[in-house]
C-alpha cells in the first residue's frame, strides 16, 4: 500500500537529520551489496513472555534496503501455545507461509464477520489491509510463520497493548463503559502488562 518507487532503489539513510515520508536516500557511490540482503529472520525469536509468541521485523527500520519499495516481512515465533494477539496493520495487507508447525489464523472484517483456518507447514494466509487477525499456536510443539507486507513499514496497532499498556493510559471508565465491566477487571488486565 505504499506509494510507487521513483527511481531503482533508496537504501535508507538511518542517519540522516532530515525527516520527509520515509527515509531519505543514502548517496549511491556508499550502497553496497550487503544493503540488500538482511539475516535478521534466521534466528528463532524468544517467546518468553505473557503471550508466548515473538515478532521479529524485518521492516525498513531494520532493513534500509526495502525503503521506498513497498515490501517487508517478519518471522513470527510461537511456543507450544503461544499466540500472537489480535493486532492489525494500518498500512499493509499481509500474506504469511506457516514453516513449521500448526497455526489458526483468523481474522475479522469491517462487517464483523470472523473468518479462521488451522494451517500447517507450507499453507498460506492473507489478511485484507487493516484488519485485526491473530495466529495460535494449535499444534503440540513450537510453530513459526514468515509474513509479507506490501508496505516497508506496515505498522501494528496491538488491541491489547492499545486499550490497556498505553502511555499516558486510557482512563478506566472509557474501559469499563466500552467493556461493560467493572474496574477490578480493567485494573486486572492493566496489571498484566505491567501498566
Ligand atoms: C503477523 O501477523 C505479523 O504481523 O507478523
Ligand atoms: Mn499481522
Amino acid at each position: 500500500a505504499d506509494a510507487d518507487p521513483l527511481q531503482d532503489f533508496c537504501v535508507a539513510d538511518r542517519n540522516a537529520t532530515i525527516s520527509v515520508n520515509g527515509f531519505p536516500c543514502k548517496p549511491i557511490s556508499q550502497v553496497t551489496s550487503e544493503d540488500f540482503f538482511f539475516s535478521g529472520l534466521m534466528k528463532e525469536g524468544n517467546t518468553s513472555n505473557v503471550f508466548g509468541s515473538t515478532v521479529t521485523l524485518g521492516n525498513v527500520l531494520e532493513f534500509p534496503g526495502v525503503n521506498t519499495l513497498g515490501i517487508s516481512m517478519n518471522r513470527v515465533d510461537f511456543a507450544p501455545g503461544g499466540i500472537n494477539p489480535p493486532h492489525s496493520h494500518p498500512r499493509a495487507t499481509e500474506s504469511g507461509v506457516v514453516i513449521q508447525g500448526k497455526l489458526l489464523v483468523g481474522f475479522v472484517t469491517t462487517n464483523n464477520v470472523y473468518y479462521s483456518k488451522v494451517l500447517s507447514a507450507g499453507q498460506m494466509f492473507v489478511i485484507p489491509r487493516g484488519l485485526v487477525h491473530f495466529q495460535r499456536n494449535v499444534g503440540e510443539g513450537k510453530a513459526f510463520t514468515l509474513a509479507a507486507f506490501n508496505s516497508h513499514l506496515p505498522g501494528a496497532v496491538v488491541v491489547p497493548t492499545t486499550l490497556f499498556a498505553s502511555t499516558p493510559s486510557i482512563p478506566n471508565e472509557v474501559l469499563t463503559q466500552t467493556f461493560q465491566v467493572k474496574d477490578e477487571v480493567i485494573n486486572s488486565i492493566k496489571s498484566k502488562f505491567g501498566a
